[in-house]
């Protein structure tokens, strides 16, 4: 059974699917989920399913990075993960916070990548007339949203559609796709899944 912390920064509806797949035959169980942001909607939620939870304040910190995920990884290595998965968590990580978790941490990006690393990816999937969008679990690598790819789950953009319109379809297949991944990750398994 594999140990499974989730990191998020706003509402945390991906860290929801997340621990409520995690029953029964599911091979991982949460065990901790954070937040760089004390007002971070999922920490409530993640308390109210009984799962641990914390947040760091980055704010504090100011530019220091290091110290910021100093004090990150001391709630993380307590719970004593064996999977980070970054669900909405909106902070960068250093190779050197990276390392602790190489080829154990999974990120949930809103586009279907290579397309679209970063911010605004609803605005910019719909500027440029993509007739499909989507969502990509990839491995987390020192390279910003461009590790290996673990699964994606696309949907079709509609004409009329507004970033948040495109946003919301996107997030009913983020909840389906995630645990799918998730699953397969914590067997051992590395194919990707494609819904
Ligand atoms: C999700 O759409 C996720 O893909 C995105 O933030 C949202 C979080 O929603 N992640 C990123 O943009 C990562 N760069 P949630 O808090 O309801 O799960």
């Amino acid at each position: 059974m594999k140990r499974v912390a989730i990191l998020i920064s706003g509402g945390g509806s991906n860290m929801v699917r997340l621990a409520e797949a995690m029953t029964g035959d599911y091979p991982a169980r949460p065990v901790l989920v954070g937040a760089n942001d004390p007002s971070a909607g999922g920490l409530a939620k993640a308390a109210a399913m009984g799962i641990e939870s914390f947040a760091v304040d980055h704010r504090p910190f100011g530019r220091d990075r290091a110290a910021f995920e100093a004090e990150l990884l001391r709630h993380l290595e307590a719970a004593e993960p064996d999977i980070i998965a970054l669900a909405g968590f909106m902070r960068v990580l250093t190779p050197e916070f990276l390392r602790h978790y190489a080829g154990r941490m999974l990120n949930i990006h809103p586009s279907l990548l290579p397309k679209y690393p970063g911010l605004h990816t609803h605005a910019r999937a719909i500027a440029a007339g993509d007739a499909e969008a989507g969502a990509t679990v990839h491995e987390v690598t020192a390279d910003l949203d461009a590790g290996p790819i673990l699964g994606q789950a696309r949907v079709p953009v509609l004409p009329g559609d507004t970033p948040d319109d495109l946003a919301a379809r996107v997030l009913v297949q983020e909840h389906r796709l995630y645990p799918a991944v998730l699953r397969r990750f914590a067997q051992g398994d590395r194919r990707p899944v494609f819904l």
